[in-house]
């Protein structure tokens, strides 16, 4: 027996070395990390510069509170993170996670509103996102299989329909109308809950876990966040997974021009050296209160280790970055180019390094097949024997069916490397799903 509480029913291999895309278990197996764990690795595995730094802020300064001391480690990163976040004046609040970060970002709407005088209850978010799984972050995420046992707990939020490309909820005005309805539909729900009701739109730029790197049309945003500014309604950009080179600038938000009121991140901030989440906030929505005035702290928010973690992270991304949008089209086009016509292939989308396949029963129809099949975990399964780790994700088409394998590999991941992990990819879906 183990004393574990386990994440899964399979006992997992035990992980013994990692370096650059590359994991090795105890038997010696090695591992292509085809998803860095949950699309979190992104400056490889083994980077000295990161553990030299997480090292050396232990040794000097491992703990204070940040109610009590501040750093250099988080009075440099923020001041570095500033200058690459798409935002005015933007303010840091360290934490460590991204649902810790969607907490906070949550909290910190409502209490703009109320510094300014309005008392706003209602968060709207969408159908297909997915936010965390603590209670707040969950309330405001729509994946119903995580909902379900939690539901008399998640209350508040009202939901609009994610921009779904390959499964859009407006067929008849897709693909160069929808984006004008997802804004009516998004400013008809705002409206309807009364004005000045509604604190916050929160939204993955490029939706992630749950509906598997769907790039929205270019309209999208820029008419979403219209909506937003028209109405008071601050804009929340989730950039959990999406955040810090993923898909090949700096933030998602980059490549529609979005600039948002507040934003989460987490996961590639500190590349999984170091459990670390962030908010950052424009001036404006930080200056609306005195500092002291925001009801809300953790015990490890402010960890110094996590700035020197990030901010060594940071240093690395920024040579690395300008090569990830030719390795996401390299990636993407050997998927697209092995997986095209396969009859069970509906979509292959993605931009950057993360990039989506989403299997079905029926291409014609884009029928999902029924979750009882299990077809991702066999994908999974079949793949991890190949000695490659793909990332997945259940629920896409109608909240219980539907697979999707999402890969996500280090940004350093070399273009060989890339090539097998596309092999690979393709060798397992067509195992379990042959043509
Ligand atoms: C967009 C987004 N937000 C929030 C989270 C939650 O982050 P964490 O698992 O670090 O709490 C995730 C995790 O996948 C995510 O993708």
């Amino acid at each position: 027996m183990s004393n574990v509480y386990a994440r899964s029913a399979d006992s997992p291999p035990r992980a013994v070395r990692a370096r650059g895309s590359l994991i090795w278990d105890e038997t010696g197996r090695r591992y292509l990390d085809g998803s860095g764990g949950a699309i979190v690795v992104g400056v490889g595995h083994g980077a000295t510069e990161v553990t030299d730094a997480i090292a050396a802020q232990l040794a000097s300064v491992g703990y204070v509170h940040g109610s009590q001391f501040t750093t250099e480690a988080v009075d440099s990163y923020a001041a570095d993170l500033a200058t690459v976040l798409p935002m005015k004046d933007a303010r840091i609040y360290p934490v460590s996670g991204g649902s810790e970060a969607v907490e906070t970002a949550l909290k910190l709407a409502r209490s703009y509103h109320l510094a300014r005088g309005e008392d706003r209850p209602v968060v709207i978010a969408r159908t297909g996102s997915y936010h965390g799984n603590s209670r707040g972050a969950l309330a405001v995420s729509g994946r119903p299989s995580l909902r379900e046992p939690y539901t008399p707990w998640l209350s508040g939020t009202r939901f609009v329909a994610a921009a779904y490309e390959y499964r859009c909820p407006f067929p008849q005005a897709h693909p160069d109308g929808c984006a004008a309805e997802h804004a009516r539909r998004l400013a008809d729900t705002i409206d309807r809950c009364g004005a000045n009701r509604v604190a916050a739109f929160i939204a993955e730029p490029i939706g992630g876990a749950t509906t598997g790197a769907c790039v929205p049309t270019p309209d999208y945003w820029p008419r979403m966040a219209r909506v937003c500014r028209e109405r008071g309604v601050l804009l929340i950009a989730d950039e959990v997974m999406t955040g810090f080179g993923r898909t090949g600038r700096w933030f998602g938000c980059d490549h529609f021009g979005l600039r948002p009121d507040i934003m989460t991140l987490g996961k590639g901030a500190a590349s999984g050296y170091w459990p670390l989440g962030l908010v950052a906030c424009t001036g404006t929505v930080h200056d609306a209160q005195p500092a002291n005035r925001f009801v809300h702290g953790f015990t490890y928010s402010h960890h110094p280790a996590g700035a020197a973690a990030g901010h060594a992270v940071l240093r690395l991304l920024r040579g690395i970055l300008g090569g990830v949008a030719a390795k996401g089209d390299r990636l993407a086009t050997a998927l697209s180019a092995g997986l095209a016509d396969h009859p069970h292939v509906g979509d292959v989308r993605g931009i950057g390094l993360l990039q989506a396949i989403e299997l079905v029963a029926d291409r014609s129809s884009a029928s999902p097949f029924p979750r009882r099949r299990r077809v991702l975990e066999q994908v999974t399964r079949v793949a991890a024997d190949d000695g490659m780790v793909v990332y997945g994700s259940t629920g896409c088409a109608n909240g219980a069916d539907g697979d999707l394998v999402l890969l996500g590999p280090p940004l350093v991941t070399t273009q060989d490397q890339l090539d097998t992990m596309a092999a690979k990819t393709i060798r397992a879906i067509t195992e379990v799903l042959p043509r």
